[in-house]
């Protein structure tokens, strides 16, 4: 992904930071419209991910609606020019203040999380004298198979609405008279890689929707969220995720009735794999049974790997660029040489990677930890007092 001129421009600018390969961003987005198009699929994108002003632009313009899940994500939606018929709002805890401002913007649709939350939305539209276009999100009990906590879709998480408490909200919502049913949302997890959790999903909706139409309900749209996954392990394999299996499962397997439309909320699966975290090694460290690499980002710039144990691919640069070699081979293949990779803040979990197999590396070497342009930048956090990170674009440098 890197070649010989980006790395040593690289050199020269102060680390760490977020790179954004926006040649990589565009790609991945002309794929994902090439094959939801084929089917009239509505892609949102969910800010979540990745709101950085540079990357929303681009994404727009690919005519591709927003997931909120916060006031702030609407207000920043709104700010960047997403059509508010294009924007949804997500979330299980949305303040008043959330909600207003939704309200006042004419947003397409609340996703409502629970039956208090639908009576709150009312109350708050008849004070404004207006209607709230809502979606049910409803807890589909399905596996996503991912990891314990990016999994949503199940009974013992907090999300969405449970199956049991359908007639109740249904029955509640004849009463809510500023509330107007538009739509179904589901959101199983993220990080998604087998799609069979997709097709288990899409058999569940086909029930619910059954459901809905034998009380006589209809139902514009389904919203399946979003949850795709991207190849962390070997990134240039795969830097665009098979977003055509992904939408031609939905085609094969959701049952759809006349004039239904199908929204998708996808984060990740666009903006992970144009975005890397790099920095630089500050120094390198024996250790008992192991030596470390220690960097100038941490926790604070990523938290995956804190936080999930996630993985991300670590690689340097500086010795793949002396020695010419292709940038996807494996680096340090054949001298054995294993390090942890850590950050410089006060944790023991800050830790990128144990026993990384890694060319030897001395300090002021440059390095790479891939697939960070989604849940990268957005989760990072000043603890330590740290500098917010900061990002740099691929047009500009
Ligand atoms: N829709 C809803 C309702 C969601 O909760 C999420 C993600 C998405 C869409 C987008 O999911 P994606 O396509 O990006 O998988 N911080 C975690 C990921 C948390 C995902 C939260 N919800 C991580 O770093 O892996």
């Amino acid at each position: 992904m890197f070649n010989k001129e980006t790395i040593n421009k690289f050199k020269t600018i102060p680390t760490p930071f977020y790179y954004y390969d926006l040649e990589v961003l565009k790609q991945t987005l002309q794929k994902l419209k090439e094959e939801s198009d084929k089917y009239g699929f509505i892609v949102h994108y969910a800010l979540k991910a990745n709101a950085n002003n540079a990357i929303l632009e681009i994404i727009k313009s690919y005519n591709i609606g927003a997931d909120c899940v916060s006031g702030n994500e609407v207000k920043k939606a709104v700010e960047c020019n997403f059509k508010p018929e294009h924007i949804v709002f997500a979330g299980v805890g949305k303040s008043d203040a959330e909600i207003n401002y939704a309200l006042d913007n004419d947003i397409f649709c609340f996703n409502c999380e629970s039956l208090q939350e639908l009576e709150v939305i009312n109350e708050l539209a008849v004070s404004k004298n207006k209607n709230a276009s809502i979606a049910l999100r409803i807890n589909p009990n399905v596996n996503a198979n991912t990891h314990k906590y990016i999994t949503t879709g199940l009974e013992e998480n907090k999300f969405g609405i449970n199956i049991w408490e359908l007639e109740t909200v249904v029955n509640t919502l004849k009463g809510l008279k500023n509330l107007q049913l538009i739509g179904l949302h589901f959101h199983i997890g993220s990080q998604i890689m087998d799609l069979g959790s997709f097709k288990s999903l899409c058999l569940r909706v086909n029930e619910i929707q059954n459901w809905f139409a034998s009380r006589n309900i209809t139902i514009e749209n389904i919203n399946v969220g979003g949850g795709l996954g991207v190849n962390y392990h070997e990134p240039d394999a795969n830097l665009i995720t098979d977003f055509a299996a992904y939408f031609k499962l939905f085609n094969d397997f959701l049952e759809l009735r006349p004039k239904q439309k199908i929204h998708f909320e996808l984060g990740r699966a666009i903006t992970a794999q144009c975005g890397t975290l790099i920095s630089k090694v500050l120094y390198i460290k024996k250790g008992v049974n192991t030596n470390f690499v220690i960097l100038d980002a941490g926790m604070t710039e990523l938290m995956r790997p804190a936080l999930y144990q996630a993985y991300h691919k670590i690689e340097n640069l500086t010795s793949a660029c002396s020695s010419m070699k292709n940038i996807s081979a494996p680096f340090g293949e054949g001298n054995g040489l294993k390090y942890d990779v850590v950050g410089p803040i006060c944790e023991s979990s800050d830790c990128f990677g144990k026993a990384v197999s890694l060319p030897e590396t001395i300090r002021g070497d440059i390095f790479a930890l891939r697939t960070a342009g989604a849940y990268g930048e957005v989760m990072s956090s000043a603890y330590n007092l740290r500098d917010r990170v900061k990002a740099v674009y691929s047009d500009k440098i």
